[in-house]
């Protein structure tokens, strides 16, 4: 495989060009250690705080228009920046005229401690240059990977609404720039032995996984950047999908929905939700923006956390994986992909290619609940989800899967044999509940203990019936009231 070792990217204009760069290094340790540009800070160094957020801006698939996202810059490793702009919160200012969202913060006293506030800013920069109007939702969602322990969010919010009244300085043709950076083949680094691909294409991605078994696949890091920051581990060799075009692509065919492994949350889930609009509470609390714009559905799968989020929701529509190896493809249904805590049904050299996704049927009820001790970007305690068909007052098809009760997300197939043929009732219901504690021996951990997690998943089943009666009933939190 051919290809460069310089590392290009675009910053306030200026193309930094790096050589000989350590494959792991991440942005914020470049920003903070190399440039000396502190303005991004370091609070938890895995994905959680948003202290170090920063936006990164893209060309989209067709090349002519440009995507900006926040991005955690703590877990991003620093030769994915590669054929992208780094914009932080040094470059927003023009000259003395403060950016519309830093004035509105000051005129809403919105501007807080020095650790925090650089990364709220970037939020809303974010916000700024992707939504014209937001509404309160879209707010509280755009911040929600930011915290601040010692404050509130009031002010925040308040400049967050009002940063569109003043006009911001005329954006520079970042398109332009960012064709600068493009490069047509792959990207190759070698750094005291260690080393990084970021192969141009599918073929490319086959063949180097299939000569190098034991290396890491990279997509969007929000799992294996915190490898490094947290575990300190050291990787040899890094693959990134990120640059492979035929693993970012979308695809909605007459029966099933196709995602490319390496597709972002951010761009997968509006094509699941469409189909399945009951999921959309599920997804918007997956984590926070600035994590889900760089993790990918593929990453959620592959890991294999027991409580991970998709996994749930997608086993009761009966997903399944294309996987492939060298030149070789195999399909596999998900509820076979895992075999015990993180071991997966993947061999050596083969990777996840994309994720098929039944499109609904009329009277199929899709949902999916999740359990956390915080609403927004928390990892579930529980995650469950169901797939009910009921014909003449009985239940002809129901799927259960659930996160977060077992070591892997898994069908609750004694829940299901307890409901499948019986009316939809509550007799039916407290029936199944005997069985749910029959499918699942919970473990305690610091999340929740074992009698908690199983008395809640039966009352997520409960409460999936009682939606069934009547409308979904959305988790209900105040605005600080
Ligand atoms: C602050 C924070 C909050 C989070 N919140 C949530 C949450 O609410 N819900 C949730 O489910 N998860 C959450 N996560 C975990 C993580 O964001 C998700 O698992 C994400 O989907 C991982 O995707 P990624 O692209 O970043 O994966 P990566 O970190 O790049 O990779 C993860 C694993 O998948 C492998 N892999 C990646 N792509 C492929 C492929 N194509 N084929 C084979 N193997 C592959 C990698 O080698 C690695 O083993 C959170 C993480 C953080 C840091
Ligand atoms: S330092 Fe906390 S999210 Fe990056
Ligand atoms: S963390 Fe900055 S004011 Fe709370």
């Amino acid at each position: 495989m051919a290809g460069s070792a310089t590392v290009r990217f675009v910053l306030d204009g200026d193309i930094v060009e790096l050589n000989d760069v350590d494959p792991t290094r991440t942005v914020l340790q470049f920003l903070r250690e190399d440039l000396r540009r502190k303005g991004s800070k370091e609070g938890c160094a895995e994905g959680d705080c948003g202290a170090c957020t920063v936006v990164v801006a893209e060309l989209d698939r067709s090349g002519d228009g440009v995507l900006l996202k926040a991005i955690n810059s703590c877990i991003q490793f620093l030769p994915t920046l590669d054929g992208k702009e780094l914009i932080t919160v040094e470059s927003l200012a023009d000259g003395e005229s403060l950016h519309p969202v830093q004035k509105a913060l000051i005129d809403n006293h919105g501007s807080q401690c020095g650790f925090c506030t650089p990364g709220f800013v970037m939020s809303m920069y974010a916000l700024y240059e992707t939504n014209a109007n937001p509404g309160r939702q879209d707010i509280d969602d755009a911040l929600s990977g930011n915290l601040c322990r010692c404050t509130g969010y009031r002010p925040i919010v308040a400049a967050a609404t009002e940063m569109y009244s003043a006009t911001a300085p005329i954006p520079k043709d970042r398109r332009q720039q960012l064709q600068q950076v493009q490069r047509g083949d792959s990207l190759q680094i070698e750094h005291r032995g260690r080393r990084f691909f970021a192969p141009a294409n599918v073929d490319e991605f086959a063949s180097l996984l299939q000569q190098n078994p034991e290396a890491t696949i990279l997509a969007g890091g929000t799992d294996v950047g915190l490898w490094v920051t947290k575990q300190h581990r050291e990787l040899q060799t890094v693959i990134y999908t990120g640059r492979i075009a035929e693993l970012n692509e979308l695809d909605v065919s007459d029966s099933y929905l196709s995602v490319g492994a390496a597709v972002t949350l951010t761009a997968a889930i509006p094509a699941i939700v469409r189909q399945y609009p009951r999921l959309d509470e599920l997804f918007r609390r997956f984590a926070s923006p600035p994590i889900r714009n760089a993790g990918t559905i593929g990453g959620n799968i592959a890991n294999g956390s027991p409580i991970g989020d998709s996994m749930a929701a997608l086993m009761v529509l009966d997903t399944s994986l294309v996987l492939r190896c060298g030149t070789l493809e195999r399909e596999l249904s998900l509820d076979s992909f895992y075999h015990g805590y993180m071991v997966s049904d993947l061999q050596p050299g083969e990777f996840i290619a994309r994720v098929k996704i039944p499109l609904p049927t009329d009277d199929a009820i899709v949902s999916s609940q999740k359990w956390s001790k915080r609403f927004d970007q928390d990892i579930s305690a529980v995650c469950t989800a169901y797939r009910l068909v009921v014909r003449d007052g009985s239940v002809s098809a129901f799927r259960m899967a659930c996160g977060g009760l077992a070591a892997t997300v898994s069908r609750a197939t004694k829940t299901e044999a307890a409901i499948n043929g019986q009316p939809w009732s509550d007799a039916t219901i407290e029936n199944a509940c005997l069985a749910l504690a029959e499918d699942f021996a919970p473990i305690t951990d610091m999340r929740a203990s074992a009698d908690s997690r199983l008395r809640v998943s039966q009352n997520l089943l409960r409460r999936f019936f009682a939606e069934t009666q009547s409308e979904q009933l959305p988790t209900v939190y105040t605005y600080g009231r």
